[in-house]
């Protein structure tokens, strides 16, 4: 079979994104723009991605790098053409099909391109072309047509009155052949309104050498939209978002509301979990079976197992969470929290760097910190980890079934010995040892009839 290889166009500026990150590097459903069709190469079979780089080429590189991409710089961004051939060094003996495609249309579908390159194959073509029809062209490249056959393809700026009628366009991928298409770019000029080696004119070039040229009508011309500016950005954002969360639902994910549930593309969901509206999961997270999610949570890069229930307004970032468990409302799990199953983490929560064993609860207004607590732990409401001494930050162990009453403050680094209670209101700051009651809080005083007195000081106007 003819090996693929994959060249990326990314060196452009993207002036009008008004931003100081590279057009490219944009994220759209969690990923940088160039991820998409960096993966979409990958899923037709190419073997190798050179992306061509040239405004902030050291972010893109660095951004792109995991992706399994090589990178050349094209210093100076004379054209498409010249872009291209920016690669040649680096595929340097290869000898098969040539996908062209760009850092800045990320909708592009697998289907699409395997289309395309179907089509390339069978027409045994030199150049083949991806288009569009679009009702307004407007600045697009013409697909110009001698009965069936392409001929050439005309910039906007470079159309005649009646190219510009055209309604054929350019999308700007294209299948090669190379080693041929580089010869072919060798000998393009520069002589046209913009003084830029046009990649365009390879179609031309193809022709006048006796080589095939095909085109390939995509079925939907949204998928070539190219992002220029952040209205695109948002738009093509709805459509992958639309996307993911089909996917995910034909996968036996249940979506309350798709127009107000936002999932990165990173995200895997298990069967049977419901994602009740305004949720948000980002990054790497993967959530397991029979989970429910929201209303209105913010998951980032953790992991839930099956059967957890994330209430609604919860935050929980960078953590990990076992089976039958039941977080908020309004919990805040932060980076470094490990629950270890079936626990309960009310409302008004927060953790952090929090291991906690099987079966311990904290259902309301409790603050764990740099802490790790054993099995069947029950934490009364108003509870505070003192983690924090001004300068460094100290651990709280709290041992199997410790049984901590209300609004106890454990100033760590303390540790709390298996099975003993803290009796209400205490501040703990010193080791507790297994099986015993720990209190400390000042003896009750009740003064018999003080506040009647009080009272009828008020009721003379002296008090
Ligand atoms: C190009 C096509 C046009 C097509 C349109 C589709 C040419 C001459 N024209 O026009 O027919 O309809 O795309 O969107 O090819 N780039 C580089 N280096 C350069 C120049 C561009 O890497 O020197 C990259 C850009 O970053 C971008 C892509 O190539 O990702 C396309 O370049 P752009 O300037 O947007 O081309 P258009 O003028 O829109
Ligand atoms: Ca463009």
């Amino acid at each position: 079979m003819t090996q693929i290889a994959t060249v990326i166009l990314a060196a452009g500026q993207g002036t009008r994104m008004r931003s100081k990150l590279p057009k490219v590097l944009h994220p759209l459903a969690g990923q940088a723009m160039a991820a998409y069709p960096l993966q979409v190469a990958n899923q037709v079979g190419s073997t190798r991605s050179v992306v061509v780089v040239g405004h902030g080429a050291e972010a893109v590189e660095e951004a792109l790098r995991p992706f399994g991409a090589d990178f050349v710089l094209q210093r100076q961004q004379l054209g498409t053409g010249h872009a291209l051939l920016a690669a040649r060094e680096a595929l340097t003996g290869f000898n098969g099909t040539l996908l062209l495609l760009c850092g800045d249309v990320p909708l592009l579908r697998e289907e699409t391109v395997r289309a395309l390159l179907e089509q390339h194959r069978r027409q045994q073509a030199t150049v083949s072309v991806l288009t569009a029809t679009l009702e307004n062209p407007f600045g697009y490249g013409r697909i110009v047509r001698r009965g069936d056959e392409v001929v050439r393809i005309v910039e906007e700026k470079d159309a005649t009155a009646a190219e510009r009628e055209l309604t054929e366009i350019n999308t700007g991928i294209y299948a090669f052949e190379a080693p041929s298409v580089f010869e072919l770019l060798a000998h393009v000029d520069r002589d046209n309104a913009q003084g830029e080696y046009y990649l365009t004119d390879s179609v031309a070039a193809a022709r006048a050498a006796g080589l095939r040229v095909c085109a390939c009508l995509i079925e939907d011309p949204r998928e070539a939209m190219g992002i220029n500016d952040r209205v695109q950005l948002a738009e093509a954002e709805a459509v992958l978002r639309r996307r993911i969360n089909q996917s995910l639902m034909r996968s036996g994910v249940t979506i309350i509301d798709p127009e107000t549930t936002y999932i990165d593309a990173t995200v895997e969901i298990g069967t049977d979990t419901v994602i009740q509206p305004g949720s948000c999961l980002r990054g790497g997270c993967i959530i397991g079976r029979d989970c429910s999610v929201g209303p209105h949570a913010v998951i980032t890069d953790s992991r839930l197992a099956d059967r957890v229930n994330i209430k609604a307004g919860c935050v929980v970032s960078e953590a990990r969470i076992g089976n039958d468990t039941d977080v908020g409302p309004m919990a805040h799990l932060r980076p470094g929290t490990v629950l270890a199953g079936e626990n309960k983490i009310g409302n008004f929560v927060e953790t952090k760097k929090a291991e906690v064993g099987l079966g311990s609860k904290a259902s309301h207004l409790t603050y764990l910190g740099d802490c790790e607590l054993g099995k069947g732990v029950n934490i009364g409401c108003g509870t505070i980890t003192c983690n924090y001494d001004g300068v460094n930050k100290h651990r709280t162990v709290i041992e199997d079934d410790v049984f901590v009453g209300s609004d106890t403050q454990f100033v760590a680094p303390v540790t709390i010995g298996r099975n003993s209670l803290i009796g209400a209101g205490s501040t703990i700051t010193k080791d507790v040892p297994a099986d015993a009651l720990a209190i400390s809080r000042a003896e009750q005083k009740n003064i018999a009839g003080w506040s009647a007195r009080k009272r009828k000081k008020r009721q003379k106007g002296e008090g």
